[in-house]
């Protein structure tokens, strides 16, 4: 290992970029080198499965930074460069295509993967997952395919992705089938009061669903449609979604939106302490001293012992900024109120804290409308909330649990009483 080596960040996604950038900002003057696989300069991936999958326009509405702002901070961007292994005693990255690259240090934020469904006939056309831009306009032309033609678009998973492609392939003009594992909508992060206000959301814009759906095979022994040979009526491309419950549902195309893995592949292999994620501290350091990793591939060791899993956007840039501090030397820990957001037709869902372990949720505001938050307790302390169509509830949410703030039940559906008073009183 040389003094004259960069430092190497792999993986050139959001928190890729904070890494780089914060590096220079804490200082560091020598050679950095941020490496990605894909082949578009860094993207913002949040609008792939909102906005952008109607309009499916030009990438570079999508990226994280302008042409040249990596140019004038001297961050060296390598693309379509995919890295193999890493070689941690040698300080080398293996390219694929047989490049090696020395580094200084390293940073991972090699991000996640979609996780795959496993049954047969999960792998025919026709059958797409939402990572890349690539990915987003390929489900962008399928709906659209799937609305001409008069096919329905089946979404398996009803999270985050399954709900934001449903409602952009309404709004696209195709029918839509939703069919989730589990009894309730985005069941992993929210209360059933506000999993109910968007399953009657989508429902008023025609989206159909099935809770408690068990996919068991997709199968394309007939063609759907009359449409071109490249379409949902090629020959060998998906036609049939199957159900435990000996239901079938025919489709145009799927999307499948079942959650995320973190990649933690490349970290496990170079013998990093990995579980469901590289381990880090609250500084971004990993079990090298000598290697960082931020984003959706980790997972944070707390005090207590557990494993916080976050995919963000905020965790990448927070996590990217601690990370560059750790290469530097510096303990930069980051502890923040996470929050994440998604937007469905014209509801925005904002989300502040984490809501698992709830055991009392108190609503504000308008559920029919919606325009409401749901404020989550844990023995009367508040841990999270969730406002749609409320945006200054999110705001002042992140701000009562930034200061561990808890308003009462009463004040909470109170809509008369001033939740900003008990920020000034505590001032
Ligand atoms: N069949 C049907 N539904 C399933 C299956 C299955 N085999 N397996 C999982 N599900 C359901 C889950 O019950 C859950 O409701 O799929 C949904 C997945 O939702 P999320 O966990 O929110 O994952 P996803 O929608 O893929 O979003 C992944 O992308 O928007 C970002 O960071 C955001 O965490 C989010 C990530």
């Amino acid at each position: 290992m040389s003094s004259q080596a960069p430092i190497v960040i792999v993986g050139a996604g959001q928190a890729g970029v904070q890494i780089a950038e914060s590096l220079r900002q804490e200082g560091y003057g020598g050679e950095l080198l941020l490496v990605g696989e894909e082949a578009h300069p860094p993207y913002q991936r949040p609008p792939l499965s909102k906005k952008w999958l109607l309009e499916a326009g030009n990438p570079t509405s999508l990226a994280i930074r302008g042409a040249d702002a990596l140019v004038r901070r001297r961050i060296e961007l390598k693309l379509e460069a995919r890295v193999e292994r890493v070689n941690r005693g040698a300080g080398v990255l293996e390219l694929t295509g047989g490049e090696r690259l020395r580094y200084a240090r390293l940073a991972l934020a090699t991000g996640s993967l979609p996780r795959q469904l496993t049954v047969p006939g999960a792998s025919l056309p026709g059958v797409l997952y939402l990572r890349g831009i690539a990915d987003s306009a390929a489900i962008s032309a399928a709906i659209r395919r799937c609305a001409t033609e008069s096919c329905p678009v089946v979404v398996i998973g009803g999270g985050f992705i399954g709900l934001e492609v449903a409602a952009g392939a309404r709004k696209l003009g195709a029918e839509v089938t939703v069919l989730e594992g589990l009894p309730r909508l985005m069941s992993r992060v929210t209360a059933p009061i506000v999993s109910e206000a968007f399953e009657r959301l989508h429902r008023a814009h025609g989206v159909r669903f099935v809770f408690n759906a068990q996919v068991t095979e997709l199968r394309a022994p007939q063609a759907c449609g009359t449409g071109a040979a490249a379409g949902p009526a090629a020959a060998g491309h998906v036609a049939t979604v199957h159900t435990a419950d000996g239901r079938e549902f025919a489709a145009g195309c799927v999307v499948v939106g079942i959650g995320v893995a973190p990649d933690d592949r490349l970290a496990a292999a170079a013998g990093l302490a990995c579980e469901r994620g590289i381990i880090v501290d609250a500084c971004s350091r990993t079990s090298d001293p000598g290697v960082v990793a931020a984003g959706d591939c980790t997972a944070r060791r707390l005090p207590d012992g557990r494993l916080l899993r976050l995919e963000s956007v905020q965790n990448a840039v927070e996590q990217g900024k601690s990370a560059a501090a750790a290469l530097m030397g510096r303990e930069r820990p980051f502890y923040a109120t996470p929050w994440f957001w998604s937007d469905q037709f014209d509801v925005k869902l904002q989300m502040a804290g984490l809501s698992q372990g709830y055991d009392q949720v108190i609503v504000r505001g308008d559920v029919a409308k919606p325009a409401f938050s749901a404020f989550y307790l844990r023995t009367g302390r508040l841990i999270a909330v969730d406002s749609l169509n409320r945006i200054s509830d999110h705001m002042l949410a992140k701000r009562l649990l930034d200061n561990d703030l808890s308003p009462t039940a009463e004040q909470i559906a109170d809509t008369a009483f001033d939740l900003h008073s008990l920020i000034k009183q505590s001032a």
